[in-house]
């Protein structure tokens, strides 16, 4: 505790130079991720009261915050700065001479931005933390339940992974889990299409109940059986429309206000998952070779950017960026050129629970 406040008297010194992330510090304090009107008001009150009561550990948060919202943007930005160490395994395996001969590890880069964010890879105790009592839902193709494992396999130990592994993979089909301890529920949903995600979309609205996580991907069925960016792109108009209107505050007016007439809700966190790097030569079937090709990738990147379903184009929804986690990876990192191993999908889940933390303190 006294670490914690004289970290907490520091930061207030050099609030302005010094860009800290906290987020571990706050991390363990707090069950952060969906601050209560509680919370907030607590801390709202707090900012007022602290000069009256000064009660450190309402001193530490502010000050903190303050910080976390200061670097927020800039933070979310370098969060994809990840290196990779791909190396020989000692077993190497000629038979099968492909990626499970090359360990890889990952790690956010060291330069001085990307450490001043104090990005972290989340264990069981902190994710179990954040995620404790949320609704996550993660929909879309193979990449999606690549990124619903990996997920998975930081909050259950190995022997909950194994049959989850077995219900997942089940072909095209659905999956839910509810994670007692944590009261977690977590839903995988089938949906190739970005149609078949506006569909899961208008039916969170119809209903309204909506996840506190929301993590969608699609572009590979796509492209693969459609072959036509154009239609690509409206359908992804189509989602951004519906996911626009699903929200109780409109990305462009920030986070302003509630929309007239909608119930105040707390927004769900909304993430893309993208399409990953695409090594023509090694996918396994002559139609993926022949439409998957680099060409079609870039005009179905295009139409991603046109569609401003993204924040970065003013959309609602961030980015995970597979393709430069998988391309950073290699090819020493897939056997069939489009699913690549699960280190990849482990970062892009870390890096979107390094989001999560930093938005909590975005609603302080
Ligand atoms: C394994 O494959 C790589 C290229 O992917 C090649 O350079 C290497 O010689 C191969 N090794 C063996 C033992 O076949
Ligand atoms: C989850 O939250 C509940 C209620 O806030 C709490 O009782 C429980 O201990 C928490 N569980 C974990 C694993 O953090
Ligand atoms: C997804 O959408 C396609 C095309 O609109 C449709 O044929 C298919 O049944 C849908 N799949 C699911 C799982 O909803
Ligand atoms: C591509 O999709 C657009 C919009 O759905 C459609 O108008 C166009 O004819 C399609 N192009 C081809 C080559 O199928």
């Amino acid at each position: 505790m006294l670490g914690a406040i004289q970290l907490g008297v520091l930061a207030a010194c050099v609030v302005v130079l010094v860009p800290m992330g906290m987020a571990g510090y706050h991390l363990s304090r707090n069950k952060m991720l969906f601050f209560s009107g509680a919370l907030f008001i607590t801390l709202a009150v707090g900012v007022h009261l602290t000069p009256y009561f000064p009660s450190v550990s309402d001193f530490v948060s502010t000050v903190s915050s303050v910080v976390v919202i200061d670097n927020r943007r800039s933070c979310i930005s370098i969060l994809h700065d990840v290196v990779w160490d791909v190396t020989h395994s000692p077993n190497f395996d000629p038979v099968n001479n492909n990626s499970v001969n090359y360990d890889k590890a990952w790690g956010w880069t060291s330069s001085s931005r990307v450490s001043a964010c104090g990005f972290q890879k989340l264990g069981r105790s902190d994710v179990s933390d954040l995620l404790n009592g949320s609704w996550v839902v993660v929909a879309g193709d193979s990449q999606a339940r690549f990124v619903a494992l990996s997920l998975l396999n930081l909050i259950l130990d190995s022997d909950g992974i194994e049959s989850v592994k077995r219900d997942l993979f089940k072909r095209h089909s659905d999956y839910q889990i509810v994670v007692g301890e944590i009261g977690m529920r977590l839903d995988f949903i089938w949906a190739p299409y970005t149609t078949n995600l506006t569909d899961l979309v208008v039916g969170f609205k119809r209903n309204r109940n909506y996840p506190d996580v929301l993590v969608m991907g699609s572009g590979l069925w796509h492209m693969l059986h459609f072959t036509n960016a154009s239609d690509y792109g409206a359908s992804l108009r189509e989602l951004r429309d519906s996911v626009v209107s699903l929200l109780p505050f409109s990305p462009e007016l920030g986070m302003d206000g509630p929309v007239e007439g909608s119930v105040p809700v707390r927004s769900p966190h909304l993430f893309w998952i993208g399409i990953p790097t695409l090594i023509n030569s090694m996918l396994n079937t002559e139609a993926k070779r022949e439409r998957m090709t680099d060409t079609m990738r870039v005009l179905y990147d295009r139409e991603l950017r046109k569609s401003k379903l993204l924040r970065q184009s003013g959309g609602p929804l961030l980015m995970l960026d597979i393709e430069s986690l998988s391309w950073n990876c290699g090819v020493r990192c897939t056997v069939d050129g489009m699913h690549y191993d699960v280190p990849v999908y482990d970062a892009a889940v870390q890096i979107m629970l390094n989001a999560l933390l930093i938005e909590s303190h975005q609603k302080l």
